[in-house]
């Protein structure tokens, strides 16, 4: 079976990592790889994290079996992060744990493959490079819709619409719950209720795909979104992320909710859920979750959670002034759009040569894509990177 492989094409991510990690260059900046960075470059533990660790040494009595669902009180803690305590979607949503983001939205594509088996997914274009291997692995038919516009750094609102139309009830529409993961750049009000009137319309399934709650705006701001569809619509599916918001990556730990049309109708979409996760991996691994149930449940924790959130929010939103400031006067493409977009992502706008020069001459690594992790920025590498985004779009 292996002997007539050829070496596999490398990781296109990890294959920088590596160029970065080899560049003996003291000025080089990483803005590929998507994790959040604090000023000094580190991705750290948060403290909170390291405090429901501690307890859990000290208080866990045992590791036997949960169950496919993962750990219950995770469960009800996610579900009432995303949907407000008391309210109807909340009262006719449920959650179950998943092995991280990717693990929800695998596991979302091998539901609606066996629940709509000719269905179609929509994803935006451009969106997250693993999207589309990931509902292609599930059997998922793929379709993309016009999202954002390169060149203007804004959404394609109406072009989106007009393609949305296409949708029928067989349909899933996947969109980005808040910080669009490359673009930075998401629906206001407005927008997310005419999505909402489109899917209502349609009658396609929406999967919102919530890897960055809290690094928008807020955790009230940031759930806004699938908010307003949960209140207009009888269905939804969310794929949530803890990777990013509790700095969990390689705790993975992510979560499925399904919000029914009554409280009756998302217990039962669970019931055909949980054998989708028993032929897959059985059961979630316990650790993150025990980590992030313990910091959601108690008050003092959840507050100090909070401002670590905050913390890293108001980071990246400095850094991303102070790199529109820093490109002021200095000509080449207008990077001005940068300053008000969400999280950590930016599309740079730059052709691949643009991108290679950044690396070659600049030690400054992006995915060829022209996708900027705008984390990798700090206070002390900001000009750098402002003086060569300024000379590569000219040609430099
Ligand atoms: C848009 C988007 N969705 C999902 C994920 C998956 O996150 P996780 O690491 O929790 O699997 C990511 C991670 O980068 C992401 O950017």
């Amino acid at each position: 079976m292996f002997a007539d492989l050829s070496d596999a094409p490398p990781d296109p991510i990890l294959g920088m990592a590596q160029l970065f990690a080899a560049d003996p260059d003291p000025r080089k900046v990483d803005l590929g790889i998507g994790v959040y960075k604090d000023d000094k470059g580190d991705v750290i533990v948060l403290d909170t994290v390291k405090k429901a660790e501690q307890w859990l040494v000290e208080t866990q009595a045992s590791k036997r079996y949960l169950s496919s669902a993962g750990n219950p009180e995770y469960n009800d803690r996610i579900r009432a992060l995303l949907l407000p305590e008391g309210s109807d979607a909340h009262a006719r949503a449920r959650t179950i744990q998943t092995p991280g983001g990717t693990g929800a939205l695998r596991v979302a594509g091998d539901f609606i493959h066996r629940l709509r088996p000719g269905g179609r997914i929509f994803l935006p274009d451009p969106t997250w490079a693993n999207h589309p291997a990931l509902f292609k692995a599930a059997g998922v038919e793929i379709v993309t819709y016009p999202y954002y516009d390169v060149e203007t750094g804004r959404l394609r609102f109406d072009d989106m619409i007009a393609a949305l139309g296409a949708l029928t009830a067989n349909d899933t529409l996947l969109v980005h719950g808040c910080c669009h993961n490359p673009s930075g750049t998401d629906p206001d009000t407005d927008q997310w209720n005419a999505i909402a009137d489109v899917l209502a319309k349609t009658g396609a399934m929406p999967l919102v795909d919530l890897a960055y709650l809290g690094f928008g705006d807020g955790l009230e701001e940031d759930r806004a979104g699938i908010n307003i569809l949960a209140a207009k619509l009888p269905q939804m599916i969310v794929a949530s992320s803890c990777s990013k918001n509790f700095a969990l990556y390689r705790e993975r730990t992510g979560a499925l909710t399904l919000v029914g049309g009554t409280p009756k109708q998302g217990e039962a979409a669970v019931g055909h859920l949980l054998p989708v996760v028993r032929a897959n991996y059985s059961m979630p691994p316990d650790h993150g979750a025990a980590i992030v149930a313990h910091i959601l449940g108690d008050a003092a924790l959840r507050g100090e959670w909070e401002i670590e959130l905050t913390g890293m929010r108001t980071r990246i939103q400095d850094v991303r002034r102070k790199l529109v400031e820093a490109l002021d006067g200095r000509g080449g493409r207008d990077f001005s759009y940068l300053a008000g977009q969400n999280g950590m992502f930016a599309l740079l706008g730059l052709p691949v040569s643009a991108v290679h020069r950044l690396r070659d001459t600049w030690h400054i690594y992006a995915t060829d894509s022209g996708r900027a992790n705008l984390a990798g920025l700090t206070m002390d590498n900001v000009e750098h990177v402002a003086e060569a985004f300024a000379s590569v779009s000219q040609g430099g």
